[in-house]
């Protein structure tokens, strides 16, 4: 931590927070964009299948749900045992009712947002869910491609994709539930980067530089 007269720097994000954070954002802009392609593949003309354009797509489409499933699956592990805890201490705020109501105050313009670890309770719970949210369609997108390749992965997530198809009342519903999940994305993002933007000037810390440049800069108080 740097400290000038009247500034505090702090790293606030390990540099694999950041490299994972935007390698996801890349990675879920182009499965939104390839994955309704998938569902609605307006450029190829009826009349033929000569013309490569949805396997192009789907080929995107699987190699950015690999970076995906493995960043999700990286994230989960790095948010318990990283050795960084500031992550983690946010739990803290979780369990405290005297949290969630001074953050839900700070909103609406009352009073200052004091946070145990890096997230305020609300915004920690919603990273939460938006995390299973990227493990189920991540799970639901590994039974689709256990389900158009057949070899080596494909083939070998045979058996568990079966049973989780069965599990999921058919594969129908597997398609589906993994495009509703879509949605969740959309909405997710909307709203993330609006709050990103809104917290940095609400609060006056970096916000948006933080996850790129890993330092919150803010005037002490
Ligand atoms: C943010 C993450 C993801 C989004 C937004 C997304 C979105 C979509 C959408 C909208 C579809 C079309 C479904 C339909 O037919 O209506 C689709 C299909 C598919 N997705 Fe994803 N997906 C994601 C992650 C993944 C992952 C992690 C994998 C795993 C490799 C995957 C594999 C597939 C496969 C194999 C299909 C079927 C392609 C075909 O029709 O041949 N997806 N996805």
């Amino acid at each position: 931590m740097a400290t000038t007269a009247t500034h505090t720097r702090q790293l606030i994000f390990t540099p694999a927070i950041r490299i994972f954070h935007w390698l996801r954002a890349l990675a879920i802009l182009v499965l939104v964009l390839t994955g309704f392609y998938l569902s609605w593949p307006f450029l190829v003309a009826p009349a033929t299948n000569d013309i490569q354009v949805q396997s192009y797509i789907r080929f995107a489409h699987v190699v950015f749900g690999f970076v995906l499933t493995a960043i999700t699956i990286v994230r989960f592990y790095l948010f318990f045992f990283s050795r960084n805890d500031i992550e983690r201490r946010s739990f803290k705020d979780v369990m405290s009712l005297n949290s969630w109501i001074v953050q839900l105050k700070s909103y609406i313009w009352m009073g200052h947002l004091n946070k145990a670890g890096i997230y305020g309770p609300l915004q920690f719970v919603t990273y939460v869910a938006i995390s299973f949210v990227a493990l189920f369609i991540c799970i639901t997108g590994l039974v689709l491609y256990a389900n158009v390749y057949h070899e080596g992965l494909g083939g070998a997530l045979w058996d568990v994709s079966a049973w989780f198809t069965a599990q999921m009342g058919g594969l129908a519903n597997i398609r589906i539930w993994h495009h509703y999940l879509t949605w969740a994305f959309i909405v997710f993002v909307v709203i993330h980067v609006y709050m990103a933007v809104w917290s940095g000037i609400r609060f006056k810390h970096n916000s948006v530089d933080s996850i790129v440049s890993g330092y919150d800069y803010h005037k002490d108080h």
